[in-house]
């Protein structure tokens, strides 16, 4: 029986009533008989090592031609993804890159890792980040954009490149969570000089942990497969050559045998999440004080994760009373911006006591973060709720999660006027 009909409608779980869903939500399947082949393969060639290995090329060839970038470099996860595409730009230290206040802290830390300072701009209410409040924030040290697209969907790098454009600066793209997915028909990645991708375990196509950037720059990318190995030009004879700076970013050959299948199969994920968040999307855009999140014009929505603002309630309090129906649930993805959550940034607290390179000195003021530095993306995260539907998801599973909002947001509001 659907659970929109039965008496689980009356009363919140929370409260003592029935859950609207009593089973569990179906786990993502993604690793399927090919890749235990390959994997199986790689054990008994007995050669784990990225460099020199077939899967790894493989990986890397196959990516580059999904996205039609010229290169593709694999690395060992987003946050050496984005790591390695700063690093690629070759900045002086003290620049300043342009990025999203709300996101993971892997967009952030290679940043400060590259002595740079982040400086975040404010987001649009599609949560990319607001075209405008970039250009105000561009001064004469700004290197690069850093556009991160959240949970699926895109900034606006139609805007966003034009503004980079009339500026003569470089724009990064950290798509981690949004995997083959369109704006105006052109992929999410393939818009800036570098696109920069994580495969950690959540994410369309995973190895566990694991990165990849793609561009169309040949000396970007070799810069990005020196930087991900140490500095190191291999293939020499004579004395070793290390050109440049560099860490040990690399991708094994498991990692890469795990993610050479799903390679072919993760536009057919982002379509069915498309088609399942879209359905969710459209239940609870009826429902009073329920806001799901829109894409910008154009662009595809690949629901990584699906977010709605509550209007009126505390997210917290909505997200209990949510998993109490059955439903996975979290209050405001980070809770709070990066930029407080993270010690680096909120207290400076960077190397040793230095508080490099938010200090200040040469005539400039030291860096602070904290509360109203971003105020749309602050008021966001307080009203945000998210729910992480997968595509094993059946059309019915997104029925009970709509269900379950929307009793959560009945009662409520119930409980609220009377
Ligand atoms: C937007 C974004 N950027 C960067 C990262 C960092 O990726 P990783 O965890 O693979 O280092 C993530 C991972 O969650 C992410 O969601």
């Amino acid at each position: 029986m659907s659970a929109t009909t039965d008496a689980s409608m009356d009363r919140l779980a929370l409260h003592g009533g029935r859950p609207v869903r009593d089973r569990p939500f179906p786990d993502r399947a993604l690793f399927g008989e090919e890749a235990e082949r390959l994997v199986v393969q790689t054990l008994r060639r007995g050669w784990l090592y990225g460099p020199g290995g077939p899967m790894m090329a493989s990986l890397e060839r196959r990516f580059a031609q999904l996205y039609g970038a010229a290169h593709a470099v694999a690395c060992s996860s987003g946050t050496a993804a984005i790591h390695l595409a700063l690093a690629a730009l070759d900045f002086e230290p003290g620049s300043e890159i342009i990025t999203a206040p709300i996101t993971d802290a892997g967009t952030i830390v290679p940043i400060i890792y590259q002595h740079a300072v982040p400086v975040f701009v404010d987001v649009d209410e599609h949560y990319g980040m607001d075209p405008a409040d970039i250009e105000r924030k561009i001064t004469d040290r700004t290197a690069a954009i850093l556009a991160v697209h959240l949970f699926g969907s895109g900034s606006d790098m139609r805007e966003i490149c034009e503004v980079a454009d009339r500026h003569g600066i470089a724009v990064l793209e950290d798509c981690s969570q949004a995997h083959v997915t369109r704006l105006d028909g052109r992929y999410l990645g393939r818009w800036g000089h570098v696109g920069a991708f994580s495969l950690q375990q959540s994410k369309h196509m995973t190895t566990g942990d694991g990165g990849v950037v793609i561009t169309d720059d040949d000396a970007a990318a070799e810069r990005m497969r020196l930087f991900r190995d140490k500095g190191w030009e291999r293939g020499r004879h004579g004395a070793r050559s290390y050109p440049m700076l560099g860490l040990n970013y690399r991708m094994t050959e498991l990692q890469a045998a795990v993610g050479v299948p799903q390679i072919a199969g993760v536009r057919a994920i982002v379509e069915r999440r498309a088609s399942l968040g879209a359905r969710l999307a459209s239940r609870l855009a009826a429902v009073d004080g329920l806001r799901p999140h829109t894409p910008i014009p154009g662009c595809e929505h690949s629901y990584w994760l699906f977010a709605f603002e509550v209007d009126g309630w505390d997210a917290e309090g909505f997200a209990a009373a949510l998993r109490a129906e059955g439903v996975p649930a979290a209050p405001g993805y980070t809770g709070k911006p990066i930029y407080e959550c993270m010690s680096a940034l909120a207290e400076r607290r960077t190397f040793g006591s230095s508080g490099y390179p938010f200090s200040g000195g040469d005539g400039r003021p030291a860096v602070t973060y904290g509360p109203g530095l971003c105020p749309v993306a602050e008021g966001v995260l307080r009203r945000q709720v998210t729910v992480w539907p997968n595509e094993a998801f059946a059309e019915e599973d997104i029925d009970d999660l709509a269900a379950a909002i929307e009793k959560v947001a009945t009662l409520l509001a119930r409980a609220v006027s009377g």
